[in-house]
Parts: structure tokens; C-alpha cells; sequence
């Protein structure tokens, strides 16, 4: 029994030292209280865009309770990059039918690197309690063929289909 404790505690102590060292994707760090004063994540750098590279980044807020914007969309196929900020609490980030899963934490850029295949919606709901309206906090996730997305305005300005 004794020993059996001791191992359960190893565990706890080899873990926690072990993403001590190895941090998960929250090392970079935003004021969430400025979002919409400017810099990065102001209302006009919101949604998709195309870099040098050709990949595409996708910037986000969440926000009680809403994603904004809250329909995206991507070309498939294509390296994606998205990059999220939360304005107030923390809210949880997810790609039905992907492996996209995060947390958006005040004070930290969430960032996740992913591919779409298929050309389809996915459904993006806020999976962590954030508040009354949680349960209506959700946005889409439009993966397009690539000759349906609009490259050459996307490199210019960010692209969505949220409305307006
Ligand atoms: Cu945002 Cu739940």
C-alpha cells in the first residue's frame, strides 16, 4: 500500500516537472484586456489570411460568448495555422470531427497547426464553462476547395463568412 502510494506520487511529481519543462503551447503572451485597441487580434486582422508562405493563418477572439468571427473559412488542403485570444474568461476551442482542441486562456496566444482534407462545415463550439451563455457560444468552420477560396483578397485582408 505504502509503496503503491509512492509510486502514485513519483508519477505526479515525474509529470508535473516533466510539462514544467515542456510547456504546452502557452508561452506567448497577450494583454486580453487591449484586444480591440489594435495590434494582432483588433477587429480588422480577424479571420483568414494568406501568408508569404502560401499557408494560411486564421485569427480568432473568444469572447463572451461568442467566436469572433464566428463562421471561418479555409482552403483545404492547404497548412493552417490558427491562433487564438480570449477577451475575458477562459474558453475552450474545438474542430468537430478533427483532432483540434485547445484552451484559450486570458493572458496567452493559444496556437494550432493543422491541415483540413475535405472540403465541409464543421461545427466549433466552446467546450469549457465560461459563463451563462456558454451553451450558445459556438461558430463554423467552412473548409472549402481550393479554387472556392479567395487567395488573392486573403493576402491583402482577412477573409470570413461571418455576418454581418
Ligand atoms: Cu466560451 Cu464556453
Amino acid at each position: 500500500m505504502v509503496g503503491l502510494l509512492a509510486l502514485l506520487v513519483a508519477i505526479v511529481v515525474f509529470t508535473s516537472a516533466h510539462w514544467g519543462l515542456h510547456p504546452p503551447s502557452r508561452v506567448e503572451t497577450i494583454d486580453s484586456t487591449s484586444l480591440h485597441a489594435g495590434g494582432e487580434f483588433s477587429e480588422a486582422n480577424l479571420g483568414t489570411m494568406i501568408a508569404p508562405d502560401g499557408s494560411a493563418v486564421v485569427r480568432i477572439v473568444a469572447q463572451q460568448y461568442a467566436f469572433v468571427p464566428d463562421c471561418l473559412v479555409v482552403p483545404a488542403g492547404v497548412p493552417v495555422t490558427m491562433r487564438l485570444a480570449s477577451a475575458d474568461a477562459v474558453h475552450g476551442f474545438l474542430v468537430q470531427d478533427t483532432n483540434v482542441n485547445a484552451m484559450v486562456v486570458p493572458g496567452y496566444v493559444t496556437t494550432v497547426r493543422t491541415m483540413f482534407k475535405d472540403s465541409r462545415e464543421h461545427l466549433m463550439p466552446c467546450h469549457e464553462f465560461c459563463g451563462v451563455g456558454h451553451q450558445a457560444m459556438w461558430a463554423h468552420l467552412r473548409v472549402v476547395e481550393r479554387e472556392k477560396f479567395p487567395f488573392d483578397e486573403a493576402r491583402e485582408k482577412a477573409v470570413s463568412c461571418a455576418r454581418h
